[in-house]
C-alpha cells in the first residue's frame, strides 16, 4: 500500500510543489496550512510521515511534533527549517524527529530522507527508551558533573541521534563513546574509531568512504571505508575539528541521505550508523571563524556531552586513583592495595594537565616501579614533579 505523507506549511507554494512531487512518486499526500489543521487531519486519517515547516503562525513545528507524537507515536516527522531556526530543528531531533532539512529544500535529498524515514520505525521519546542491557565499560566518578554525564549517556544511548563529545585531552571522550555504543542495541555490531587528526584530505576520504579499484594511483583493489565497516553499529570520529572542508560536505550528505559512495563509484550504498564525534578544540569558535561548517556542527551536536577537566572535579581523583591502583596491581601481580593519605593528598592537589590519562599513567608507573613487597603507595612512588 502507498505510504501517506502529510505536508504542513503555511506557504501555499511550498505545499503545492511538495504535494505534486510526492504524488508523482506514488505517495498518498495530504496538506495542511498549520498545526491545528494538521492535528485534525492526523486524527481523521492514519499517516506515516509528516513533513512540517518550523515557523508557522498558529503553532511551531516543534510543538506540532510533540502534540502529534503524543497521539501517534509511530509517526515519522521531518522538519523543514530556515537557517535561523536550525536550533529549534535540533531540539526537535532531541524530541524524536527523524531529521531536518534546511531551506531551500533540495528535492533529491528530501526524497532520500523521506524514503529512509519510512524504512525505519519511529524512535520513542527519550524517557520511553528501553533500559540498558549490559554494562562493560565503566566510567569512574561521582562528581555532580560525572553523574549528569552518565545520566545523559543512559538516556540517549538507545537513540540513533548523533552525539558530540567535547573535553580536553585525556578526559575520557573515547570511553564515553564506547559506553554509548555498549549501552545501545547496536552493541553486538561494530564500534569503529577513526582519528581525523591531520590526515590529508584524499586519504581521509578513502578511509571514511572507501574506494573502488583504480580510483586513485595505487588503488589496486576495492577498499571498504569505515562507514561501511561500522554499518549497523557506531562510528566514532575523533578530532572532528580537523576535517577538511570537502570531507565536511561529504559527511553532511551522508548524515542526511544515509548512504555513501565509494571514491570512484556512483553506486550508493545504504548506511546505518550512529555517529559519535569528539573534539578537544572549540568547534563553535571554528564555526565562527568559518573553518567548520555550521550546518554540520548543528547536526553533529544534537546531543552534546562535555567532559570537564579533572582539576574541575577533584572529588573524582581518589576514586579514579584507587580504581587504577587495583587494575595495575592485578595486571602486574603487585601487592599494592592502598594509597597513603599523604600520597593521596599529592594526587588531589596536582594540576592534571593531561587529565585522567595522566593520572592513569602515573599510577601505572608507580605500581610498576614500587618495591615488590610494598602494600601501600607512598609519596616517594610518585614523580617529584607532581609534588610541586
Ligand atoms: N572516568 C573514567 N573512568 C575510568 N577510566 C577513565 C575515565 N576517564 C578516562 N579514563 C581512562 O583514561 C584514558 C584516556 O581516556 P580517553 O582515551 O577516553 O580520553 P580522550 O578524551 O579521548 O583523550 P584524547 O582527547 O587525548 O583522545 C583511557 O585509558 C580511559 O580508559
Ligand atoms: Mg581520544
Amino acid at each position: 500500500m502507498a505510504h501517506t505523507i502529510l505536508i504542513v506549511d503555511d506557504e501555499l507554494n511550498i505545499r503545492r510543489v511538495l504535494e505534486r512531487a510526492f504524488a508523482k512518486e506514488g505517495y498518498q499526500v495530504q496538506t495542511a496550512e498549520g498545526g491545528h489543521q494538521a492535528l485534525r487531519l492526523l486524527d481523521e486519517t492514519p499517516c506515516d510521515l509528516m513533513l512540517t515547516d518550523v515557523v508557522m503562525p498558529d503553532m511551531t513545528g516543534l510543538e506540532l511534533l510533540k502534540r502529534a507524537r503524543q497521539k501517534h507515536p509511530n509517526l515519522q516527522v521531518i522538519l523543514m527549517t530556515a537557517f535561523g531556526t536550525i536550533p529549534t530543528a535540533v531540539e526537535a531531533m532531541r524530541a524524536g524527529a527523524f531529521d531536518f532539512l534546511t531551506k531551500p529544500i533540495d528535492m533529491e535529498t528530501l526524497r532520500k530522507v523521506v524514503r529512509n524515514a519510512l524504512r525505519e520505525p519511529a524512535t520513542a521519546q527519550p524517557t520511553q527508551r528501553k533500559p540498558p542491557k549490559r554494562k562493560q565499560v565503566t566510567f569512574i566518578g561521582e562528581s555532580p558533573a560525572v553523574k549528569q554525564i552518565l545520566e545523559t549517556v543512559e538516556r540517549v544511548a538507545e537513540a540513533r541521534t548523533n552525539v558530540l563529545i567535547t573535553g580536553e585531552s585525556g578526559t575520557g571522550k573515547e570511553l564515553i563513546a564506547r559506553m554509548l555504543h555498549e549501552r545501545s542495541s547496536r552493541a553486538n555490531k561494530p564500534f569503529v574509531a577513526v582519528s581525523c587528526a591531520a590526515i590529508p584530505e584524499t586519504l581521509l576520504e578513502v578511509e571514511l568512504f572507501g574506494a573502488v579499484r583504480g580510483a586513485y594511483t595505487g588503488a589496486d583493489t576495492d577498499r571498504i571505508g569505515k562507514f561501511e565497516a561500522a554499518n549497523g553499529g557506531t562510528l566514532f570520529l575523533d578530532e572532528i575539528g580537523d576535517i577538511p572542508p570537502l570531507i565536511q560536505v561529504k559527511l553532511l550528505r551522508v548524515l542526511q541521505e544515509r548512504e555513501i559512495e565509494r571514491l570512484g563509484s556512483n553506486t550508493p550504498i545504504p548506511i546505518d550508523v550512529r555517529l559519535v564525534a569528539a573534539t578537544n578544540c572549540d568547534l563553535q569558535a571554528a564555526v565562527d571563524a568559518g573553518t567548520f561548517r555550521s550546518d554540520l556542527f548543528y547536526r553533529l551536536q544534537v546531543v552534546h556531552i562535555h567532559l570537564p577537566p579533572l582539576r574541575e572535579r577533584r572529588e573524582d581523583i581518589p576514586l579514579l586513583a584507587n580504581h587504577f591502583l587495583k587494575k595495575f596491581a592485578e595486571e602486574n601481580g603487585r601487592a599494592l592495595r592502598e594509597i597513603s593519605s599523604e600520597a593521596m593528598q599529592i594526587l588531589q592537589n596536582a594540576c592534571w594537565k593531561g587529565n585522567v590519562r595522566e593520572l592513569e599513567n602515573i599510577i601505572e608507573s608507580a605500581v610498576v616501579l614500587s618495591p615488590p613487597d610494598a602494600t601501600v603507595l607512598l609519596p616517594e612512588h610518585l614523580p617529584p614533579a607532581l609534588r610541586l
